[in-house]
């Protein structure tokens, strides 16, 4: 029980009574590569344990042909060595695998190790969820950059961490024991991630001293028996900051195009592969939010990006480059707008990046808020590799306090069509690298996994983000509640009201939070000078930060067309222009976003923007009130290690909600006067 959290959905918890019985599985787990630490000999540890584990099965495990009842598990060029050609198998991609069970032996093989490691947990999710049908089909990734962001820092603190101390770091290095970055890693692979950048984007030049790159290797060590890569953040200004590594020397400037400058990052890069030789690639947050950037020196973003690129060329190290680029502005200009910072910085450079880089887009031009229309800039780099960035990490959406199941916020964006030059560009397909026909593209995303309580994100059902998060990297085709059931079959066991109660929490738990922090397009109320936690309307006016919501008695909304406004709509290709320029085409859920109306601007819904702020306030605090009632219904179902700190939260949650829901409404209800129609408004 003590490791229930930790080892979030591969408990492999037992299956009491199924129906199953143990000759259907087999008895010999064959494993295509002996050499212990690599994915496949990993892969044959986990079928056997979780085979044990889930049906007190011992199964054999063995390292040459076997051809009885036999589980064989690894690379193509391996199965078709040991076992001669595979019949009927599609074309593989690199990390995709080929799962058979319909035939007398079970063929589990990927296009290379990883793939085959892949194969094996799916496998295995199948059988912990109690499912046995026969399959066989070949699965591939959507995008090769399937990575998560650590915001971990050298002290062991996460930035926009909200569950305990970091798994990788303390006191300015890395940590001696790593048995919960490995674990983390298994985590990862059973979701097909690819690579960790482990320490955060504001970046701190001594993860580069001699002592914490051996220190990154140890890290790289426990992560690659399951497939899973190293990467870093990079601090732009490190090569004036004094670095304790032999292979460089302090210098006087980090301008991109001085010769120091590029030998400088050159023997830091070759130094990190003489040690780590998978190394993943770096992570860059340039002239953002006060860290060091090109622009410093009059230099572009490409230029600044390229110095990079150049240096892991020759090792194939990937460059991923954040358009998370902005200045602070002036809100008594109508037309100054944050919003369009990505696209007006990044756009003109699409074509002048190396194709081992890869332009880090946030879904939304802001910054991860409740509801954002799609970034335009994924419309805008057509001969530039392009990611999403998401954040697992809940930190405008409650940090992990109140339960809200993001990806159907991701899809908003995930399945939007740009439609760039009128046809098709669904940003799925843009960051897959189809649509522009790029080489590189994918995902990344914020997750800040800690150490404490066992529980990782510091709440259990927070982990269904990080899990989906996985599962649509690889493939954003799918619903978000199907891979939901998934995850809770996996943690929760298969009783049938825990899987329909658990459904309708976390499906309506998106949609709630929404209605009672922010809506109608207007991002979040979140504070957000100080914590990004709990409502603060105020705090989005009289700053530089360029969240506002332009909000007085009469009106509220960004005015972002190009008749009257920002023209962030003409970011845009030209139908999407259109049906945001518009208030008539503007859908109600973006329209603060794009437009300055009256408070009793009649939405399409029939409802004054008003009205519809007071009662969906109402609804969604409501709704909050029903998690409790909910999660109760589930008691002495779930152990009472997790039932209980899940219920704490939502206890939490309930409560939380309530302030949200009056702050929000007395704060417009006293800035407007304006009475709600149902009399709750103003009152109390
Ligand atoms: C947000 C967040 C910061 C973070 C930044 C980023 O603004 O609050 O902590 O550094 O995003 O993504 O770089």
């Amino acid at each position: 029980v003590a490791e229930t959290g930790i080892d979030a959905w591969l408990r492999y918890a037992p299956l009491t009574g199924s129906s199953v019985v143990h000759s259907a599985l087999p008895n010999n787990v064959v494993v295509l590569n002996s050499s212990q630490g690599s994915p496949v000999y990993t892969a044959g540890q986990e079928l056997h344990n979780g085979i044990k584990s889930i049906f007190d099965k011992s199964t054999r495990v063995c390292y040459s042909k076997e051809t009885k009842s036999a589980l064989v598990v690894g690379t193509v060029a391996e199965y078709e060595k040991v076992y001669g050609a595979l019949q009927n198998v599609p074309e593989l991609a690199p990390d995709g695998f080929w799962l058979d069970t319909t035939g007398f032996n079970i063929q589990i093989v990927g296009q290379d190790e990883r793939g085959a490691l892949y194969g094996a947990f799916e496998y295995l999710s199948m059988l912990a969820q109690g499912n046995f049908t026969k399959v066989a089909y070949a699965t591939n990734p959507a995008g090769n950059i399937r990575w998560v962001n650590q915001w971990d820092n050298m002290d062991g603190s996460i930035e926009r961490g909200y569950g305990g101390a970091s798994i990788f770091f303390a006191n300015g290095t890395v940590v001696s024991d790593l048995t919960r970055a490995a674990q983390y890693a298994r985590l990862l692979a059973s979701v097909r991630i690819n690579a960790v950048v482990i320490n955060n984007v504001n970046a701190n030049s001594t993860t580069l001293s001699a002592e914490n790159i051996q220190g990154v290797s140890r890290i790289a060590d426990v992560m690659r028996p399951y497939g899973v890569q190293v990467g870093l953040s990079l601090d732009f200004a490190s090569p004036t900051e004094g670095v304790q590594n032999p292979v460089v020397h302090n210098l006087t400037t980090y301008d991109p195009l001085d010769e120091s400058v590029v030998q400088w990052w050159t023997n830091i890069t070759d130094n990190i592969y003489s040690i780590i030789p998978d190394f993943a690639g770096y992570l860059v947050k340039a002239d953002s939010e006060g860290q060091a950037g090109p622009l410093v020196y009059n230099r572009t973003l490409a230029q600044g990006a390229n110095l990079f690129a150049k240096t892991l060329e020759p090792y194939g190290g990937t460059l991923m480059y954040r358009a998370f680029v902005y200045n602070l502005l002036n809100e008594s200009n109508w037309t100054e707008d944050r919003a369009k910072a990505a696209v007006d910085f990044f756009q003109p450079l699409d074509g002048q990046f190396m194709d081992n880089t890869v332009i880090q887009i946030k879904y939304g031009p802001i910054d991860f808020q409740v509801r954002e229309p799609t970034s335009p800039l994924f419309a805008s780099l057509r001969e530039t590799n392009a990611a999403i960035e998401l954040e697992v990490a809940q930190e405008y959406l409650g940090q992990q306090c109140h339960l809200v199941y993001l990806p159907p916020l991701w899809k908003t964006v995930l399945d939007f069509d740009l439609q760039v030059d009128n046809e098709s560009s669904v940003v799925r397909n843009i960051i897959s690298g189809q649509r522009f026909n790029r080489p590189l593209g994918g995902s990344a995303a914020v997750v800040n996994t800690m150490l404490t309580n066992n529980v990782r994100l510091g709440s259990n059902l927070a982990m269904s983000n990080l899990y989906a998060y996985g599962r649509l990297a690889w493939d954003a085709t799918q619903e978000p509640e199907p891979v939901l059931q998934d995850w809770i079959r996996l943690t929760f066991g298969l009783h049938p009201r825990i899987l329909s109660t658990i459904t309708q929490m976390s499906m309506e738990s998106w949609p709630a939070y929404l209605n009672y922090s922010g809506n109608l397009g207007i991002q979040t109320l979140t504070d957000i000078l100080y914590t990004h936690f709990g409502p603060n309307p105020a705090s989005q006016e009289l700053n530089g930060y360029g969240q506002w919501t332009r909000a007085d008695s009469l009106s509220v909304g960004m005015d972002r067309t190009c008749s009257n406004g920002t023209c962030y709509s003409g970011q845009y290709p030209p139908k999407v222009y259109e049906m945001y320029e518009s208030i008539e085409t503007t859908p109600d859920d973006l329209i603060l976003w794009f437009h300055h109306v009256n408070w009793t601007h009649v939405l399409h819904s029939g409802k004054t923007v008003i009205q519809h702020f007071y009662d969906s306030h109402y609804s969604g605090a409501a709704t909050a009130q029903t998690f409790v009632t909910q999660l109760a219904s589930l008691s002495g179902l779930i152990d009472s290690e997790r039932y209980n700190e899940m219920m704490y939260r939502q206890l939490y949650q309930a409560g939380h909600s309530i302030v949200w829901r009056d702050s929000v409404n007395d704060y417009y209800y006293n800035m407007t006067l304006i009475p709600d129609d149902h009399g709750r408004v103003g009152h109390h």
